[in-house]
């Protein structure tokens, strides 16, 4: 069971009420049937795509809010426009801007993280992360992947940051690194192809044509009859959601207005101060001597 959490505001003690797991799946919105959907994330990654205004934003910030109310998992966000994420600053660990230099900074502590969880597995025996486990999961989120692949800065450091990005999709799984990632077209301009073929979900919101759908979904959608085009451009957060081996599915995303994401952070960030001072609490009280 999630841990209920209690907080005292020095008059009166506050009940905060439940926490999330990132072992639970995500709530993403209803199918067509009208029934909810929920997505497993923990041990897979998600790649958005769709036209500008298609929504990609609205189902990244719904994934955030789950991870940011999950005390077992950590937030580390990469946002170009730094307003598509920016409510979820306080509770993550790490938030970075349209800035190259600190985006790849971020990227390589990443990588030194999962080659340290690996030694650390390898010694144990095991081999990936389970729940209640010593490490948290993370959530590397990125709003436009383009920004930082294809937009700014050298060659070299497009180069890089390509290269660091695919070795944390292709190795982060079993040390419970998600990394859920949008972009307006993924082209092979914005990423490889082989490392969009990492990412086991896909979800295509509106697409300007039936070629960027293939680009999101895979190739060979389009001719079974499955395109993003033909999702109406009034119909924003609407989208093909699709699994490895799986088919496409039709979604309607929920929607977290302004006021709800800044609720849900402010929340989600007292949540987290208040387990860490619980833990924090706890280990002191660990390290006191048993009265003789
Ligand atoms: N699930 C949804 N339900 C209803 N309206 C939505 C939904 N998702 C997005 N919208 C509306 O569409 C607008 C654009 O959505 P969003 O910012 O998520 O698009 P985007 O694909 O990220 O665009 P861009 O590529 O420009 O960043 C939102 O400001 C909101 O008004
Ligand atoms: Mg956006």
């Amino acid at each position: 069971m999630s841990p209920v959490l209690v907080a005292d505001n020095g008059s009166d003690v506050v009940e905060l009420g439940p926490a999330l797991s990132i072992f639970d799946p995500v709530y993403f919105g209803i199918d067509e049937f009208g029934q909810p959907k929920r997505v497993p994330l923990i041990e897979r990654n998600i790649l958005i795509g769709g036209e500008p205004g298609s929504g990609k934003s609205g189902l990244l910030n719904g994934i955030v809010a789950h991870a940011a109310l999950s005390l077992d998992c950590r937030l580390m966000l990469l946002d170009g426009k730094r307003v598509e994420l920016g409510q979820w600053r306080k509770c993550a660990d790490v938030f970075v801007g349209p800035n190259i230099e600190q985006a790849l900074k971020l990227l390589k502590r990443l990588q030194i993280l999962m080659d340290r969880r690996y030694d650390y597995l390898e010694e144990c025996e095991r081999r990936k992360i389970i729940p209640g486990d010593v490490f948290t999961a993370i959530l590397l989120a990125i709003d436009e992947i383009a920004y930082f692949s294809a937009t700014v800065g050298t060659k070299q450091q497009k180069e890089e940051f390509n290269l660091l990005l695919r070795d944390l999709v292709a190795r982060g799984r079993a040390i419970g690194l998600i990394v859920a990632a949008a972009t307006q077209r993924p082209s092979s301009k914005i990423i490889d192809t082989d490392l969009r073929d990492l990412f086991a979900w896909r979800f295509a919101g509106r697409c300007t044509n039936d070629s960027s759908s293939d680009i999101v979904l895979g190739h060979g959608w389009v001719a079974k009859g499955w395109s993003a085009n033909a999702i109406s451009p009034n119909n924003p957060g609407a989208g093909l959601l699709i699994a490895e081996n799986g088919s496409p599915e039709l979604l309607k995303v929920a929607y977290l207005d302004d006021r709800t994401c800044a609720a849900i952070a402010a929340y989600a960030a007292t949540l987290r101060a208040t387990a860490a001072t619980e833990k924090a609490v706890s280990r002191v009280l660990r390290s006191v001597p048993p009265a003789a």
